[in-house]
């Protein structure tokens, strides 16, 4: 055995890096990004304000400007502040490592994010995951039940869950909140929140173990790496302690402050993101062999004939989506497919009616 093999965790050894396909020259709809780049004019200005950083200093350890505007524009209570990670990838690995106690639990609805399991794995925590029920809709008495069985540090809950779309009611997420109130705390993952019918933002003040969690990735800023989360000082400030020093570099805290006094750009972006997801739900449902799920987020998760064999017709097509068929067996033959602008939209359904036809 080589001496890395000897060293390396068996649970290291034992997964895969995070697989990325290859997308060049692929109409790219596997990922949930915003289709549209910024406009000429804000380009440059960018460009502008990004050449007055200092490149060679640390960034500002406090982060205390670019934690205002966004408490400012994103509707953090008063009171609250946020901690900010290098994509919301990094806060949730930053929660498990913090909450790692030996023997100590994290429970998750699935199929959900899987950076929820793997991360608890990678921090030693035992992952317990809550199946969905069939039609992708939160098993609210399972997950009730589970809570009171394994007593977890956390629970994550994805609100619009990623890959289903799926939407769980306020009063759910309450009930999750008021049944974990002695024993954990509760991540909502609001990373899709742009394109959602609600937030929980707006009700940390009421309970002292909930964590509200959101990226800038989805609204348009994927490349940056900016996610934040707020909840009581008194959490934030234990989290904080297991933060990597300068995790945010000083381009992306200084992009964020500039982009965020662009906000209305990126809500209207998102606005017609909403509108074209409409349109991609119409014209699915014009095809009887496919289902697509409700979605409240970027994407639509739909169920075809053979998921493999559609992704791959797909990719013959130089359309790239996410085959998720075996991610879980609630999403047998399954493929996510990001909603993008009307002309890429259109692209795919053609696609889409092309493979269908293929593998009749
Ligand atoms: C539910 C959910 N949370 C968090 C993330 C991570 O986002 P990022 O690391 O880009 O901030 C994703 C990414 O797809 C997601 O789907």
């Amino acid at each position: 055995m080589s001496l890395i093999k000897k060293i390396v965790r068996p649970e290291v050894l034992a997964q895969s890096s995070y697989y990325v396909p290859d997308s060049k020259n692929m109409v790219k709809l596997d990922a949930m990004e915003n289709p549209y780049g910024l406009p000429e004019s804000l380009r440059a200005a960018l460009g502008a304000h990004l050449a007055q950083v200092a490149l060679n200093r640390y960034p500002v350890p406090s982060y205390r400007t670019l934690k205002q505007k966004i408490c400012q524009h994103f509707g953090v209570p008063s009171g609250f502040d946020v901690l900010l990670g290098n994509g919301s990838d990094e806060l949730i690995s930053m929660m498990s490592v913090a909450c790692a106690k030996p023997g100590a639990t994290v429970i998750a609805p699935i199929p959900t994010f899987v950076m929820y399991a793997i991360s608890a794995q990678f921090a030693g925590m035992q992952f317990v995951g809550i199946p969905l029920r069939a039609d992708l809709s939160l098993d609210l008495p399972a997950l009730l039940a589970a809570i009171k069985q394994h007593r977890p540090a956390l629970v994550f809950l994805a609100n619009p869950n990623n890959p289903t779309g799926s939407w769980f009611a306020e009063e759910d997420l309450v009930q999750v909140i008021q049944a974990m109130s002695d024993c954990g705390l509760v991540v909502v993952d609001e990373a899709y929140q742009p394109f959602a019918p609600g937030t929980m933002m707006s009700r940390l003040p009421e309970f002292s173990n909930l964590v509200v969690m959101r990226t800038a990735s989805k609204l348009g800023w994927a490349g940056l790496r900016l996610g934040y989360m707020s909840a009581s000082g008194e959490i934030l400030a234990e989290i904080d302690k297991v933060r990597p020093p300068y995790n945010i570099n000083v381009l992306t805290a200084a992009a964020a402050e500039f982009l965020l006094d662009h906000l209305p750009l990126f809500d209207a972006q998102a606005t017609q993101i909403c509108e074209q997801r409409s349109e991609l739900m119409a014209a699915l449902s014009n095809l009887p062999s496919v289902h697509a799920f409700p979605s409240q987020a970027n994407f639509v998760l739909i169920r075809v004939p053979n998921s493999e064999q559609i992704f791959n017709k797909l990719l013959e097509h130089k359309i790239l989506v996410k085959n998720v068929g075996k991610m879980h067996d609630l999403l047998k033959d399954c493929l996510r497919v990001t909603v993008s602008t009307p002309d890429e939209n259109r692209l795919f359904i053609d696609a889409l009616k092309a493979a269908l036809k293929q593998t009749d």
